[in-house]
């Protein structure tokens, strides 16, 4: 009699097994959920500026969207400027720091020409400091973030 519970008892257990190992997995990968969305306030301030290069994206050929091209341009050069405060671990040297902040101060620098641009109604000028601003972001994230992040 208590080798057949035994035995059922076995059986049960091994029966549950999978189960318990799928809920040790959905709490892992919540986990990671939930580190994803903690983001850093630079990350934050990033995620920002992303949008108004979305923005820009949408209506920078548009003379009609000059008004909005030129709030785009001008809150890029206001997170770039807070961003500077905020340098990256990855930035460990006083060089690199000074190299990240350079490059900060040169985003804000392009995003204010983007921005008299697109006041002055000049959509060549506007387009240019876009593109220089997507190549300072593919520079710095190449400079900045890790490989495998
Ligand atoms: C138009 C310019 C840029 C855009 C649109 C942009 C956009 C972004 C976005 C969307 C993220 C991810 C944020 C998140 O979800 O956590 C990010 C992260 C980051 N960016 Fe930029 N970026 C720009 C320029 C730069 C520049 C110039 C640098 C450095 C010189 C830089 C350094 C970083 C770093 C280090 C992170 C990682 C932050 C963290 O995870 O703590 N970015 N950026």
């Amino acid at each position: 009699m208590q080798a057949r519970f035994a035995r059922l008892f076995l059986i049960a257990a091994v029966a549950a097994l999978p189960l318990t190992q799928t809920f040790q997995a959905s709490a892992a990968s919540a986990d990671v959920r939930a580190e994803e969305k903690e983001k850093s306030e630079l990350g934050k301030l990033m995620g920002q500026i992303n949008k108004h290069m979305k923005s820009l994206k949408k209506n920078i050929e548009d003379a009609a969207q000059k008004e909005s091209n030129v709030k785009d341009f001008g809150g890029i050069a206001e997170l770039a400027d807070k961003c500077k405060a905020h340098a990256p671990e990855t930035a460990k040297t006083d060089e690199e720091k000074k190299t990240y902040a350079d490059m900060l101060g040169q985003m804000a620098a392009t995003a204010k020409d983007g921005a008299k641009a697109a006041g002055a109604g000049d959509v060549e000028g506007a387009k240019k400091a876009y593109e220089a601003l997507k190549k300072g972001k593919a520079d710095g994230h190449k400079k900045f973030i890790p490989a495998d992040k």
